[in-house]
């Protein structure tokens, strides 16, 4: 098992730059962009030793590295291999063919006590040789980077004038293995072995197992992408749905062609299985590198605020929450369904800016178990990121133990709790110049709105957003426009942190309906008002030049 490459005193080398790469700014999940931007001599290289550089621990500390399987895969982390042996690291973990989910790489460096990980992904994004590739960096708390050290890495890439790497020829990782370069240890393990402990660890197996078996027929998409592996083995071979649950489970550079983003427009083909065929009572998806889930019933979309108030309120189904939660939180943008839910059990709910990241410090000491993001993302404290897989299997435990479908529990949470319409509208490709002057001109309007009417009701308050993070007291400002109405309506905005062509504007509508009022409409019937109140407000229509949405979830 553990082999020593014939040149095992490697020579170091040092590559001197004509001037720095000023464009590597990480957005809110890393560095993000073409594949091709990626191919161009030294860039990569560069925002990896920026982040040598800048990370602490780097000489003798363990690293995590892993991505998607996405074009660039292989290539990365060849480079990232002989550049952390030439920053003195003591360990790298990577998986067999570099195949690791997002969130099973956040489990091994909590497991290893590693310095952090380096996640090569653009997760939602297409990928290929004409798609998108990404370099993402977790901290040794197995959460996304924080904002400060994110900070300083840019600035280390504005001033960078060469880089250290290692003379090497590519290493095979398509088997467990170790091996020695110089003084520093390669390991290669199987990505998905830890994966699946810690999911025994939360949920019961053989109950689900047993509900899925009897007449509850269950479709998984993995949209060519890597959760694949992880469903074939948890779904298949351990919960025994049979083979062929799982979807294009095979991960592909580019995915197949396909948008490995789970929603209703780019996982269509599952949607319209549930929505309109008759065969699954439950259809799940993720995105590329395992973070996001989409979730549906027999004729029943969840969306995802709502997914992460189903599972607040139903957490005592899943042995691991049995006892109760700390606290919860969501991100601004996210539907208020939870804070309703969280009210009734008493317990804090937190409200934090867009961003896996800003979940952080409150999951780190103990103040919340569960939170999640609009964008259908949701985890909870057993890992520092968003969990496909486990959200899937939350919602089939909860199902399992209520032994109903989807649609009843969705129906028997509003009536309950009343409904939060929700709908989010990317308006994608913008110009730049067109988005900034729309958000800007919207932002200088917003004083003047408190007080007016806005549809059926009136503006409370209208502000962009700021955050005070209540563990380390850091403020975060400018993280999206709101208009709140008196009736408990609002709407936001605010410009993608994670496009790569021209601007994304998204806009987010919500509109509460007491458990009395009429909980079953279309949801853009519902908000049809706020919908055209602030396209006429913000001049959305006229602004992008695009008469609706290029997706509307
Ligand atoms: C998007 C989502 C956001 C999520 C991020 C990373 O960011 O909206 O909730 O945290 O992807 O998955 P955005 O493009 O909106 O900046
Ligand atoms: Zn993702």
């Amino acid at each position: 098992m553990s082999s020593s490459i014939a040149n095992s005193q490697p020579r170091e080398y040092v590559v001197k730059l004509g001037s720095p790469f000023t464009d590597q700014k990480p957005g809110t999940s890393g560095l993000r962009k073409s594949s091709k931007q990626f191919e161009k001599p030294h860039y990569l290289e560069s925002f990896v030793e920026a982040i040598f550089r800048t990370l602490p621990g780097v000489q003798g500390g363990t690293l995590v590295l892993g991505g998607d399987g996405r074009y660039g895969n292989r290539r990365a982390i060849d480079v990232i291999i002989r550049m952390g042996a030439a920053h003195g690291l003591r360990k790298i973990i990577t998986t067999i063919d570099g195949i690791l989910s997002t969130p099973a790489a956040s489990n091994l460096i909590r497991k290893h006590n590693a310095i952090g990980g380096i996640i090569l992904s653009a997760s939602h994004n297409s990928g290929g040789p004409d798609g998108d590739f990404g370099v993402k960096l977790n901290g040794a708390n197995g959460g996304p980077a924080s904002e400060s050290l994110t900070n300083r890495i840019y600035e280390k890439t504005q001033v960078l004038d060469e880089y250290k790497i290692i003379d090497y020829p590519s290493i095979p990782i398509d088997s467990v293995a170790k091996y020695s370069l110089g003084s520093m240890t390669l390991e290669v393990i199987d990505g998905i072995v830890d994966y699946i402990e810690l999911m025994q660890k939360i949920f019961d197996f053989d109950q689900i197992s047993s509900f899925i078996s009897k007449d509850f027929p269950i479709a998984f998409d993995a949209l060519n992408a890597v959760t694949g592996p992880y469903a074939k083995r948890i779904l298949e071979n351990m919960l025994h749905a049979p083979e062929g649950t799982v979807r294009n489970s095979v991960p592909l550079e580019d995915f197949g062609g396909c948008h490995p983003d789970p929603n209703l427009t780019y996982a269509k083909e599952l949607a319209d299985l549930l929505l309109e065929g008759n065969v699954y009572s439950f259809g799940a998806a993720c995105d590329g590198d395992g973070d996001r889930n989409m979730i549906l019933g027999k004729a029943c979309f969840v969306n995802p605020s709502d997914s992460l108030a189903v599972l607040t309120a139903n957490s005592t189904c899943v042995p691991a929450y049995s006892s109760g939660l700390a606290g919860v939180a969501r991100s601004m943008p996210t539907s208020a369904a939870v804070d309703v839910v969280a009210n009734e059990l008493g317990i804090s709910c937190f409200e934090t800016p867009t961003g896996w990241k800003f979940f952080g410090n409150l999951l780190d000491t103990g103040q919340i178990t569960l939170c999640g993001e609009e964008s259908f993302g949701t985890g909870s404290d057993h890992v520092r990121e968003k969990d496909g897989l486990w959200a899937v299997l939350f919602w089939l435990q909860i199902l399992a133990k209520k032994k109903c479908s989807v649609q009843d529990l969705m129906s028997q949470h509003w009536n309950h709790f009343g409904r939060h319409y929700y709908s989010r509208h990317d308006y994608e490709e913008v110009s730049s110049q067109s988005a900034y002057e729309l958000y800007e001109r919207l932002e200088v309007m917003l004083p003047s709105l408190i007080g007016s009417s806005f549809g059926k009701s009136v503006v409370t308050q209208a502000d962009n957003f700021s955050y005070l993070d209540p563990v380390d007291s850091s403020l975060t400002k400018g993280q999206g426009l709101r208009i709140l109405l008196e009736d408990g309506s609002r709407v936001a905005l605010r410009l993608s942190g994670t496009g790569t062509k021209g601007a994304t504007l998204r806009v987010y509508l919500e509109r509460f309906v007491a458990s009395n009022g009429d909980l079953h409409l279309d949801p853009q019937r519902a908000l049809f008002d706020l919908i055209s109140n602030i396209d006429s407000l913000a001049e959305i229509s006229k602004r992008t030049g695009m008469t609706r949405p290029s997706v509307i979830t």
